[in-house]
């Protein structure tokens, strides 16, 4: 394939593209294959030679596509969105062409000056104070891996790196019940190992840590001569959108000198909206925020912010620099690369700036009133159907619900049946959690090109299921 044959191809992918984006409606939302189809569909061994554009093309369409589970479907309701607005998908595709790798200023001071200044463009978005900086990260994972590793070297002041965790006290961090499980794996990854990760009981319609269990888990922690170390909290927790209130666990991290994370992956979005910003509130007192702009802002996937309000406690923690990654001869610039862990960086911010220009703040911030409302609308509508509890009320429009019978005291069963029938008709996507053991139907509206006719398909489908019952 040379540069000619990209030009031909780059017009009919772009054709197919936005074909495919403008009908997804017609496609089951979850693909429908069983195990093993797409693989058995692909030839054991690469080819010797080449083969032609018009056949690899045919293939995607053909083996691939029915392959995928449509996250830009307007009806995937399950998990959380993870959006890709078409601003976005262009310049990801210019970023893409261009292939820039952008760890230093110096291997593309464009991508490095972009991502400041869209990183305060988000600051200012949200409504953050000046001091905080920032970065883009691929994932809230690898940006509360860092938040973590932070935590564990300003515990060790500053020496963990060099000497290792042997043969010292142990570090103790400290979360709710409700965060996602990327707390516990950064938890594994930092060395400080999960028994130290100090669970905190919640309380409230918002599941909030409860932060007297929380002063107390740390007292007994000195008390036995472990060392606190960091404190996570969240701004809509994953299973139920459970919302800590950040204003009292930063009053317990300040006294307690503990650097504070706050995982808003999910929820960080709806924060350009002043309306929803008392969820975290106290928000100016954490040291690091993570939000995924990929899940509901509407930029592609990865594309997670990462904020800092002193960013050289994470530099300390991270950055390295052997020769061959010194840049010579010019004064005042950042190397984003100190920031992450990972030494190569994507250039994120291209895909940022087009979406933040394309639809500017008010069309982002319609779009994520749209779905709380129509979201809280549905769950109006279907705690009133026979046969259907709520488990727990709307937070940003999220909500939790299951099917109950008089013919079967097995719930949970009833509801993975339910649910699994849901998603093999393919017209709503849906995902399950767990609330106090039970099983249960998560909604979520996320998707940028939901429309609300949308949502009354959904109350369709459940209302169909209750009535069965
Ligand atoms: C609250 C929360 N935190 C973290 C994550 C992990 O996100 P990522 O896939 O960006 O690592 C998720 C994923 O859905 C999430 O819901």
């Amino acid at each position: 394939m040379d540069w000619d044959d990209y030009e031909k191809w780059g017009k009919e992918g772009i054709k197919w593209g936005s074909n495919y984006r403008k009908t997804i409606r017609e496609l089951p939302v979850r693909s429908q294959l069983k195990p093993g189809q797409v693989f058995n569909s692909i030839p054991n061994s690469p080819p010797e030679n080449p083969e032609s554009l018009e056949i690899i093309f045919d293939d995607f369409k053909t083996k691939i596509v029915p392959g995928i589970t449509h996250w830009q479907h307007p009806r995937f309701f399950a998990y959380f969105p993870s959006n890709a607005a078409p601003a976005s998908v262009f310049a990801e595709m210019l970023a893409n062409t261009m292939g820039s790798q952008c760890m230093l200023w110096q291997t593309s001071p464009a991508a490095t000056e972009l991502e400041e200044k869209i990183i305060d463009w988000l600051r200012i978005a949200m409504n953050l104070p000046s001091e905080f900086k920032g970065i883009i990260q691929d994932t809230a994972s690898s940006a509360t891996l860092t938040a973590v590793l932070t935590m564990r070297e300003k515990s060790l002041g500053w020496t963990g790196n060099k000497t290792g965790l042997s043969n010292r006290s142990r570090l103790r961090i400290y979360a709710s019940e409700e965060v996602h499980s990327s707390i516990d794996r950064a938890i594994w990854f930092s060395g400080i190992g999960e028994d130290n990760l100090v669970r905190i009981p919640v309380y409230g319609d918002l599941r909030s840590m409860d932060t007297d269990e929380l002063r107390k888990a740390i007292q007994r922690d000195k008390e036995k001569g472990y060392v606190p170390a960091g404190v996570i909290a969240a701004t809509g927790g994953t299973s139920t959108g459970s919302c800590d209130n950040i204003s009292d666990v930063s009053d317990v991290a300040t006294e307690e000198n503990l650097y504070l994370h706050v995982d808003a992956a999910w929820a960080g979005s709806a924060m350009i909206c002043p309306e929803f910003r008392n969820l975290w509130s106290g928000i100016e007192k954490a040291d690091s925020i993570v939000f995924n702009p990929h899940k509901w802002l509407g930029a592609q996937f990865d594309c997670s912010v990462q904020f800092l309000r002193d960013a050289s406690m994470q530099k300390n923690t991270l950055s390295i620099s052997p020769e061959y990654l010194k840049t010579k001869g010019v004064t005042g610039i950042t190397n984003l690369s100190d920031y992450t862990i990972q030494l190569g960086r994507r250039f994120r911010a291209l895909k940022l700036w087009f979406l933040l220009r394309a639809e500017g703040l008010s069309g982002l911030r319609k779009v994520i009133r749209d779905h709380i409302k129509w979201s809280t609308d549905l769950h109006d509508s279907i705690k009133e159907l026979k046969n259907v509890e709520i488990l727990t009320h709307p937070i940003l429009g999220l909500f939790t619900f299951r099917f109950v019978s008089e013919k079967t005291i097995k719930t949970n069963e009833l509801n993975e049946k339910i649910l699994q029938e849901i998603n093999d008709e393919g017209t709503i996507y849906l995902t399950p959690t767990k609330v106090k053991d039970n099983y249960v139907i998560r909604f979520t509206a996320g998707t940028f090109e939901l429309k609300e006719e949308d949502v009354h398909l959904a109350y369709k489908c459940i209302k169909e299921k209750s009535e069965k019952l």
